[in-house]
């Protein structure tokens, strides 16, 4: 029997929300190769250069690594490929070629494979980030793990194993030796081919009675439900979700709005079946019982839980005047807002109200291709993203969204709308200007959807967040939260609490959680790491915190460039466009602890592309 469930009433980011505030006035080695360890791909073949029958397709549910020593037996010394089953076997360079200390890729069987020698070690993984394939050899290389440059995923070099994230897979590892001066690389064809490796999940055991249960079928959500079977659960995993797909990949809505919802799945069906996990589509918690450990559903149902975890993210905010739910005024959260903006934008005019990153991505989108028949941004700062970028950055994406015929409207509130026929058809601002739309979308920021706890002894903040320690537990005992909703202590600022709306910190969160749910004590610990893609251009944001300063390293006008942001002596965060690796360096050196200084920025604008380990 199925177990997705669908429920027939389906109901229906604050993105950089920690840095909001904005600009405020802030108060080797040895080339000494080993033989890796390895873990054969190929069942009954015991090592290296072993035959066996081999698994085939099973890629899905390969090795996490690790395993016994190479042992003394030779691979094939063929001059070409040589293969065995599933496996293929040959040289891919001399001894000479390799890095020193580093990371290269080389061709092999058609792929590429990474090697990686590092700290006396040498190992062979995935080329690719499991994410959206990025080539990690432009990445960056520490303490046996390397960082992707795209959006800042991380990948043991020994294992493969994903370490950070977005991307919810790790990457292959092959065996590697030197012999003789060649270098050998042995590898499953199909891993080679699908150059991603999915974690093996426990089945359920009808025996173990416990369930863990998930509130949230999003990033945070999903991350936690897969890293539970993953880490050996074999309790009941039961996911809620409201929404009536499975969990999938939300950053792509206001950057592909027209994408079919099935194109963007995190995981099939299949997926969550064959790990027994049971998802509730459709299906809203309306509320839980801390002291009978027990969820109230929208179906009128409960479901009993050992441990919870609550990871139910943001909504969009609204205005909260007059007019802000016409039917015509629009926000993105879901593929079907996405979906049916976009089909209503066609040839419209549109007023886009917000610079956040969400506005400014529609704005992109609905501007390409004269998607829309006109585009007008409505900012309440003097340039898009003033806040959260700095204004001489705002200034230039302006200009680039201006070279697409986008107009602005800067400085300005919005005080209502003018309606016709049951519709908004103008915006009006505090100028007593109105600007006239057939469709608005509102990218107002969000809010945490944890009013259905309002009745719990769950503890929220102020704001509506909910409070956990750095295990990501609550004040109760067994209920953990991530993702938007959390508020979490974050170790790069000495345990502050924040509250962050990037989709790398939720599917951290989900697995942190989980890895605690399970009885490990793992703090979380990642340094927060956002993008955003406007005309095809990606911009990366790393760190954390209010500044009082910007320094512009590189070229803004050519869009190529860094910008660090500085709070009194200190770099906080970084953001680069057209300069990878500078901010996975930057994010990899906060991780180890370190930072930067104004001063060394102002010596040298393109520092965080030399940063090493
Ligand atoms: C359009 C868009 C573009 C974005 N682009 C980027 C980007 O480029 N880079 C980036 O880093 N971040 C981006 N973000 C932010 C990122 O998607 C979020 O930070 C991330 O999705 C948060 O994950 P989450 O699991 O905490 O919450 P969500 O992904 O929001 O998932 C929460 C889930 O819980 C469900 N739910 C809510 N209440 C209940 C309930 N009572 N019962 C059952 N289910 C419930 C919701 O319907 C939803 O499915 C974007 C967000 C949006 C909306
Ligand atoms: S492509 Fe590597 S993290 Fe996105």
């Amino acid at each position: 029997m199925s177990l997705l469930t669908r429920v027939s009433r389906a109901a229906g980011g604050a993105l950089l929300r920690a840095t909001a505030a904005g600009r405020h006035r802030c108060s080797k080695s040895q080339h000494h190769l080993q033989r890796v360890h390895s873990r054969l791909v190929c069942a009954g073949a015991g090592r290296m250069g072993v035959a066996g029958s081999c698994r085939r397709g099973n890629t899905e549910q390969d090795s996490d690594g690790g395993g016994s020593p190479v042992s003394g037996r030779k691979m094939s010394t063929h001059s070409n490929n040589s293969c065995i089953g599933d496996l293929v076997e040959g040289v891919i360079c001399q001894e000479d070629d390799l890095p020193k200390d580093g990371m290269k890729s080389f061709e092999f069987n058609g792929e590429k494979v990474l090697v990686v020698h590092h700290n006396g070690q040498l190992s062979a993984i995935g080329s690719k980030c499991s994410h959206y394939g990025a080539p990690l050899e432009n990445g960056t290389l520490c303490e046996g793990r390397v960082r992707c440059p795209w959006h800042g995923a991380c990948f043991n070099v020994t294992t493969g194993d994903i370490e950070d994230f977005p991307g919810l897979d790790s990457i292959p590892k092959y065996d590697i030796e030197v012999t003789e001066g060649q270098v050998k690389v042995r590898a499953s064809k199909t891993l080679l081919i699908n150059g991603k490796r999915t974690k093996a999940m426990a089945k359920r055991d009808p025996n173990n009675n416990s369930s863990y249960v998930i509130i949230g079928g999003g990033g945070a959500g999903a991350s936690c439900a897969e890293t539970l079977r993953q880490e050996g659960f074999t309790g009941r995993v039961i996911l809620i979700t409201q929404e009536s797909q499975l969990p999938y990949d939300r950053p792509k809505l206001s950057k592909a709005m027209d994408i079919a919802p099935e194109k963007i799945l995190l995981r099939s069906e299949g997926f969550y079946e064959s790990g027994d996990i049971e998802v509730l589509m459709g299906v809203s918690a309306e509320g839980v019982n801390t002291e009978e450990k027990m969820v109230h559903l929208s179906t009128g149902d409960t479901v009993a839980y050992e441990k919870l975890f609550i990871a139910t993210g943001g909504k969009p905010r609204r205005l909260g005047i007059a007019g802000d739910q016409l039917p015509n005024v629009w926000v993105v959260r879901s593929p079907q807002d996405a979906n049916a903006l976009a089909a209503a934008a066609a040839q419209k005019q549109v007023v886009v109200v917000g610079t956040s990153f969400i506005g400014m991505e529609v704005a992109a989108f609905l501007s390409t291709n004269d998607r829309a028949a006109s585009v007008t941004v409505i900012g309440n700062t003097s340039v898009p993203f003033e806040n959260s970028l700095g204004h001489a950055v705002g200034q230039r994406i302006q200009e680039m969204f201006e070279e697409k015929g986008v107009k602005f409207i800067a400085n300005s509130g919005v005080v209502g709308f003018s309606e016709s026929d049951g519709k908004a058809s103008g915006v009006t601002l505090d100028s007593g200007e109105t600007v006239e739309a057939d469709v608005v979308v509102l990218g107002v920021g969000v809010v945490p959807n944890t009013e259905f706890l309002e009745a719990s002894s769950i503890p929220r903040n102020q704001r509506g967040y909910i409070p956990v320690n750095e295990h990501l537990e609550t004040s109760i005992p067994g209920v953990f939260c991530g993702g938007d909703i959390a508020a979490f202590p974050l170790f790069i600022e000495g345990g502050e609490e924040v509250s962050i709306g990037h989709w790398q910190v939720a599917l951290g969160h989900g697995h942190t959680a989980a890895l605690n749910m399970t009885g490990q004590s793992v703090p979380v610990k990642s340094v927060p790491f956002f993008w955003t893609v406007l005309y095809g251009k990606s911009l990366r944001y790393t760190g954390y915190g209010k500044y009082d300063d910007v320094i512009i390293g590189g070229d803004l006008e050519n869009l190529s460039f860094i910008a660090y942001y500085c709070c009194g002596d200190k770099v906080v965060s970084l953001a680069s466009l057209g300069k990878d690796p500078a901010a996975a360096n930057y994010a990899e050196m906060l991780q180890q602890g370190k930072s930067l200084t104004k001063q060394q920025v102002i010596d040298d604008g393109e520092i965080a592309l030399k940063l090493k380990c």
